[in-house]
């Protein structure tokens, strides 16, 4: 078994993840508003690239359940219900709901990887259950980091580094590429606290400044859910306990 990490979206194409195990990692904070939309209820989440692809689908295609959220530049999309803190996703907002989710990085990197065979969502708080999931799955698998606006950032790597440890810790053999092995030694260098470390990230100083000191400390909880969130037909689910890897053809 092997895992590659990419450290941003720009560096495969479309078809580069066909047929493969991806992990997507967006700390701050479209995975972690994932996670927790459906740890709270929400029946769905529909990742879209653009705004208007949003918008469009939107119109009654799923009789009027559905909630429209995302970001532009960390603030609420105009004419959206949401925005993409995790802490408005509670249970009496999106329970029962389709969210059709648009934000700068993390969806539009959900979306490039969507000819995966598995697709999981990560973050800081359900770590463990992925690390899990990954290891019953028993497949070589990259970790997609959706970096920010197509470079790197920090903490989707140190994530992507403490899951690998988290793998090495409970299966034996791992091989590990060289971009693997970096985003461990990342974590181990910078992974220690990750509420600390968010707050001196680049997403995480923007975020600050805007006022969203709260969803960095919520982003920062690890092994806080169960939730796997899986993709099948281009809409991410919560994925049943005992279901094992989603084959989504
Ligand atoms: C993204 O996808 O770029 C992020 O989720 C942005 C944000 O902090 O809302």
């Amino acid at each position: 078994m092997r895992v590659n990490v990419l450290f941003s979206p720009v560096i495969a194409d479309e078809l580069f993840f066909t047929r493969k195990t991806v992990i997507v990692i967006d700390v701050l904070r479209a995975s972690t508003t994932i996670i927790t939309a459906l740890q709270n209820g929400a029946r769905e989440i529909v990742p879209v690239a653009t705004v208007e692809f949003g918008v469009k689908i939107s119109g009654g295609m799923f009789g009027g359940q559905t909630l429209l959220g995302g970001e532009r530049n960390t603030k609420k999309v105009e004419g959206f219900a949401l925005g993409n803190s995790p802490l408005e996703y509670t249970p009496e907002i999106v329970s029962g709901k389709t969210i059709i989710l648009y934000t700068t990085n993390g969806s539009k990197a959900i979306v490039k990887a969507k000819f995966s065979e598995n697709l999981y969502v990560c973050s800081f708080l359900n770590l463990g259950a992925i690390a899990e999931q990954v290891i019953k799955t028993g497949k070589d698998f990259e970790i997609l980091c959706a970096g920010k606006s197509n470079t790197f950032s920090l903490e989707d790597s140190v994530c992507a580094g403490r899951l690998i440890q988290e793998v090495i810790n409970h299966k034996e053999g791992l091989e590990i590429t060289d971009t693997s092995r970096v985003s461990v030694s990342l974590n181990n260098s910078f992974g220690e606290n990750p509420f600390e470390m968010l707050k001196e990230t680049e997403h995480g100083k923007l975020l600050l400044q805007n006022g969203f000191e709260d969803d960095l400390k919520y982003a920062a909880g690890v092994d806080t859910s169960n939730v796997i969130p899986y993709l099948a037909t281009n809409v991410l689910k919560s994925l049943p306990g005992d279901n094992g890897a989603m084959n989504k053809n």
